[in-house]
């Protein structure tokens, strides 16, 4: 079967109704934190929690966010000792050193909660958010739709491009008693606004802006095999991979260069757009054992598994696999749809190769003897494993862990 043309392919329609949420003011370019003071007097704010790590407040930005809200009249307090992938406990912390230090039924004054960093602050601050009007711990409220009431609003302002998490409704945390990664799903995490600053990225460095760019491309393209992609979802999740595509080497190879952090920047975002209403599948199922058990850091994880999960679930939408082919970049004209979908895997795993992430599960460490262990972990996440295009066996799951060492 050759096709002349993979956009011509036809395009699966939908049969049923669904939603498209995101949250109510999204804010995109270079400069827009300056516009924060704004944004959160819009929504009445007067005493805001600034929630971010020592890295970013080493790098300025917490502190720039501070001033930009105190030049507006809103007074603040800071809480800056997010650790990388965060847990159950250490939302425990935050919440002990913040919200939980005024009296009961006060949540310190605060009346918003700004995350500032990348997927690990954002998650915290929803959190803390929620713990704001919900008993602890968070875990209690792992799943789909479980947190009973709504706590104080979220600003959330990405110093990195890739979790996608000031658009998503999910914050992932690790249960250190049951060595795993799970995640609260609700629409009470939705921030109000999300800032989305290129300008900020531009001094991440190399390392964590391949991770979380490919984490970002992990994204666009599950969400847009997902068994949830809607057309509204499948636009983003293209154009998503097509901005990556073009950018991400740029921004790891040229940190400075602001034409390629800001389309990093976009793509990550339109990613985050995607996921939050199309959902990810096999591949951030198959990461989440690796972070619980070994801490390998989300984007990383989803790298090192990415290609191997693309060519297991290529069979399940060759069209699709096309497509991303083609918005990678690759000529596909004349191809057959097969020949197509596979350069998709291929060019995948050469921008993974491109911006210098490690090219198996070994050299971060992991040993070959874990990876039976990893299996029941990675099927026991059901909402991605349901999201995945291709129904994975616990053999077919192993295999792709093997093919990923
Ligand atoms: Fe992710």
């Amino acid at each position: 079967m050759t096709s002349p043309s993979i956009a011509r392919l036809p395009e699966r329609v939908p049969d049923t109704v669904y939603p498209f949420r995101v949250p109510p003011a999204q804010l995109f370019g270079a400069g827009a934190v300056e516009q924060i003071g704004v944004e959160a007097k819009r929504l009445g704010t007067r005493h805001a929690l600034i929630v971010t790590d020592p890295g970013v407040t080493r790098a300025g930005i917490s502190s720039r966010v501070r001033e930009l809200l105190e030049a507006a009249g809103i007074s603040t307090g800071t809480y800056e000792e997010v650790q990388p992938e965060p847990t159950v406990a250490g939302v425990e912390r935050a919440y002990d050193a913040t919200l939980g230090a005024a009296p009961a039924g006060s949540p310190g004054g605060y009346d918003a909660i700004i995350g500032v960093g990348g997927g690990s602050a954002m998650d915290t601050a929803k959190a803390l958010s929620l713990r704001s009007a919900n008993p602890g711990p968070v875990s209690r409220y792992f799943g789909v739709e479980l947190v009973p009431n709504t706590g104080l609003p979220l600003i959330h302002v990405p110093t990195t491009a890739g979790t996608g998490a000031e658009i998503t409704p999910n914050a992932i945390f690790g249960d250190e008693e049951r060595r795993l990664k799970a995640g609260v799903v609700s629409h009470r995490l939705f921030a109000q606004v999300a800032i989305v600053d290129p300008d900020l990225t531009l001094g991440v460095p190399a390392t964590v802006t391949a991770a979380s760019g490919i984490d970002a491309l992990t994204h666009a393209i599950e969400s847009y095999v997902a068994v949830k992609a809607t057309p509204h979802t499948d636009l983003y999740a293209l154009e998503s991979i097509r901005l990556i595509a073009a950018n991400l080497r740029g921004a790891v190879t040229r940190g400075g260069d602001r034409a390629a952090r800001t389309g990093q920047a976009l793509g990550s975002f339109y990613a985050g757009i995607a996921i939050t209403n199309a959902g990810t599948g096999l591949c951030h199922a198959m990461a989440y054992p690796l972070g619980g058990a070994y801490h390998v850091p989300h984007g990383m994880a989803n790298a090192l598994l990415l290609p191997a999960v693309l060519e297991y679930n290529m069979v399940a939408d060759l069209a699709k696999m096309a497509r991303v082919a083609e918005a990678m970049g690759e000529q596909v004209v004349g191809l057959s749809v097969y020949d197509a979908a596979q350069r998709g895997v291929e060019a995948v795993r050469r921008l993974c190769r491109d911006v210098g992430l490690p090219a198996g599960l070994r050299e971060v460490g992991v040993s070959e003897d874990a990876l039976a262990h990893f299996v029941e972990g990675a099927l026991s996440a059901a909402r991605l494993i349901d999201n995945n295009p291709r129904r994975p066996t616990p053999e077919a799951v192993l295999d792709v862990y093997r093919r990923s060492y």
